[in-house]
Order: structure tokens, then C-alpha cells, then sequence
């Protein structure tokens, strides 16, 4: 949100919008980052996939037109909270472009982080065991072994979670926010 002088104002919301592999550390990052902008001062909304799922998203699967539509869902609520002045925190697969860049359209005040980590790593981790089912075909079109997920081409900002602790990616989430002027306090950017 940006005032008639160019400033954003108190209440700029923001959606900072997590996509990345299963297992790659969106969710363990959106809790971090959470505390650490709620002691900023900001008012945050995490939607989780996962969580969404068991509510506004209950009974989609994982067909493309579901998640598409279970991506929409997402980014309509960030859209609404964002426009109300929240700061969002997104953290969802959302495994395809051109829907990640509908989010970004609707949002406008959108900041995507690519949550990246090799897949050898995610099936050496693979704490909830998904990964071995999606490979024994338990589990059919798994993101990333039997299901497309199409990179980010120009996040905002890309974290190697293979090579960095929780507590490094959140660092450099915050120094970009804070380089992008996205952190500023209220009262510096009232005119
Ligand atoms: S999305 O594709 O619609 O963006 P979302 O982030 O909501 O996915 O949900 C992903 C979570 O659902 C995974 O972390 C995993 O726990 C679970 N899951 C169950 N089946 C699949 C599948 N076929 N592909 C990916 N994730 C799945």
C-alpha cells in the first residue's frame, strides 16, 4: 500500500509467499519468521498448506486443477488480509508458475521465497516417511518424484536449505525485507 507522497503507509501489508518441495523447511521457517516479525510489531498471518488443508481447502486432493484451486484459495485470503494491512506469511507447495504469478497479480505487495533443497537431500531427511511412499508408488503424484514442480524463475529471494541453518535463512529473509524497505516502522514513513 503506498500513500499519495510515495510512502508506504503504517499499515502496508505484505505477503511474503513460501514455495518450495515438501520437506525443504517452508513451514519450520514461517514459524521463525513469524516471532520474529510479531517482535517487530507486525500483525501476522501464517497460511500453512498443510493447516488450510484441513479447513478452507478440506477434501481438495492433489490433481492439478485441486491444487490450483487450493493455491487460489490461499492467495485470495493473503490478498484480503494483505489489503488490511497484515503481514502474511504463505507457506505452500504451490508447484506451478503461472498460478504463483496470479497470487502475485491479485497481492501486489508480494515478496517470494523460493525454499530450495535438493531432492536426494529431502529423501535422505523424509521425517514423515512421504517420500519412500511417493518412491513405492503408496502415494501417486508426489511433488517432485511423480509430479511437476516448476521453479521459481525471479524470486525475491532463494534459500538453500541444505546449506543453511533455519536461524541463517531467516537472517537473510529479514535483511532483504529490511533492504527493500519493507520493515520500515510506522513512524518513519508517516509524512
Ligand atoms: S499444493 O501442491 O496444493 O501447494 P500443499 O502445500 O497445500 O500443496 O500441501 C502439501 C502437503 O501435503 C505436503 O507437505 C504433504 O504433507 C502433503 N501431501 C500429500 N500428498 C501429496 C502429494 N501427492 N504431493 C505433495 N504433497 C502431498
Amino acid at each position: 500500500m503506498t500513500s499519495s507522497n510515495g510512502h508506504r503507509t503504517p499499515h502496508a501489508g505484505l505477503t511474503i509467499w513460501l514455495t518450495g518441495l515438501s520437506g525443504a523447511g517452508k513451514t519450520t521457517i514461517a514459524d521463525r519468521l513469524e516471532t520474529e516479525l510479531v517482535a517487530r510489531g507486525r500483525r501476522v498471518e501464517k497460511l500453512d498448506g498443510d493447516v488450510v488443508r484441513q479447513h478452507l481447502s478440506k477434501g481438495l486432493g492433489f490433481s492439478k486443477e485441486d491444487r490450483d484451486e487450493n493455491v487460489r484459495r490461499i492467495g485470495w485470503v493473503a490478498h484480503r488480509l494483505t489489503h488490511h494491512g497484515a503481514t502474511v506469511i504463505a507457506s505452500v507447495i504451490s508447484p506451478y508458475r503461472d498460478i504463483r504469478a496470479e497470487a502475485r497479480e491479485l497481492i501486489g505487495d508480494f515478496f517470494e521465497i523460493y525454499v530450495k533443497c535438493a531432492l536426494d537431500v529431502l529423501v535422505r531427511r523424509d521425517p514423515k516417511g512421504l517420500y519412500a511412499k511417493a518412491f513405492s508408488g503408496e502415494i501417486p503424484n508426489f511433488t517432485g518424484v511423480s509430479d511437476p514442480y516448476e521453479e521459481p524463475l525471479f524470486p525475491e529471494l532463494t534459500l538453500e536449505t541444505a546449506n543453511e541453518t533455519v536461524e541463517q535463512s531467516v537472517d537473510r529473509i529479514i535483511t532483504r525485507l529490511e533492504e527493500a524497505g519493507l520493515l520500515v516502522e510506522p513512524a518513519a514513513t508517516v509524512a
